[in-house]
């Protein structure tokens, strides 16, 4: 059994299990191997009649669900009963790195709006303080600006570019930079003053620790993992 067969089987025992906990309504889902693992995993049950609306963050994952054969909304309601989603990086006290792919803007909303957030992630994503760079959905007008601004505040700033040197779009058009701080000592300071540089859309440091979080080790059932 490969490895994604074997990941699809582990998330799908979860996908059973949240279904039966929490009867969601809506499922919103994150983006990148994660989430669409998770999908992955939840489709089968939701072909079966288990039925929920979704509302997919980005393209990426609207198209797995069409491939599954299930539609997606792409606006986010009010309210979503259950947001499942990967990150970056986790902290011990629940702060999250995202948007190495570039769908934090619709992410962003998806927490904000989930009754329920459940974080999946690879055990080396989990760390005691965040350390990895901060992703920025920067206005491609602003790139300068906001580049010198970043290495004011102590950064080392890079634009992230496609092969051949072409930018990495977001599908708000705009560019995605990321910002190296070292150690993260207060993620929620260092998200205030990036959010307020003009011309940046969106700070992939997420504040709202999850009320669920699973290690997803290789091959094995997912394992729920305690914030500190
Ligand atoms: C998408 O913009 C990101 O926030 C992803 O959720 C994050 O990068 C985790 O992706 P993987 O699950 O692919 O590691």
């Amino acid at each position: 059994m490969s490895r994604q067969d074997s990941g699809t089987l582990a998330l799908g025992a979860l996908a059973r299990e949240l279904l039966e906990r929490h009867r969601p309504r809506t499922i919103g889902l994150g983006s990148g191997g994660a989430a669409e693992a998770f999908l992955r995993g939840l489709a089968p049950l939701l072909r079966q009649g288990r039925g929920a609306a979704l509302v997919a963050s980005s393209l990426q994952i609207a198209l797995v669900a069409e491939q599954e054969g299930l539609s997606a909304l792409e606006h986010s309601p009010p309210e979503v009963d259950l947001v499942v989603d990967g990150a970056d990086q986790v902290s011990a006290s629940g702060a999250l790195l995202k948007g190495r792919g570039g769908a934090l803007l619709r992410e962003r909303v998806l927490h904000a709006a989930a009754r329920r957030l459940v974080i999946l992630v690879e055990p080396v994503k989990l760390v005691a303080q965040l350390n990895a760079p901060v992703t920025l959905e920067v206005a491609p007008f602003a790139r300068l600006l906001v580049l010198a601004e970043l290495r004011r505040l102590g950064a080392k700033p890079s634009l992230r570019l496609l092969e051949k040197g072409y930018p990495r779009l977001t599908e708000n058009g705009n560019l995605l930079v990321e910002a190296d701080f070292g150690l993260i000592q207060d993620p929620a300071g260092l998200y205030e003053r990036l959010r307020q540089l003009a011309g940046v859309v969106e700070v992939g440091i997420f504040l709202r620790p999850p009320d669920e979080l699973y290690a997803l080790e290789p091959g094995e059932l997912c394992r729920r993992v305690n914030l500190g």
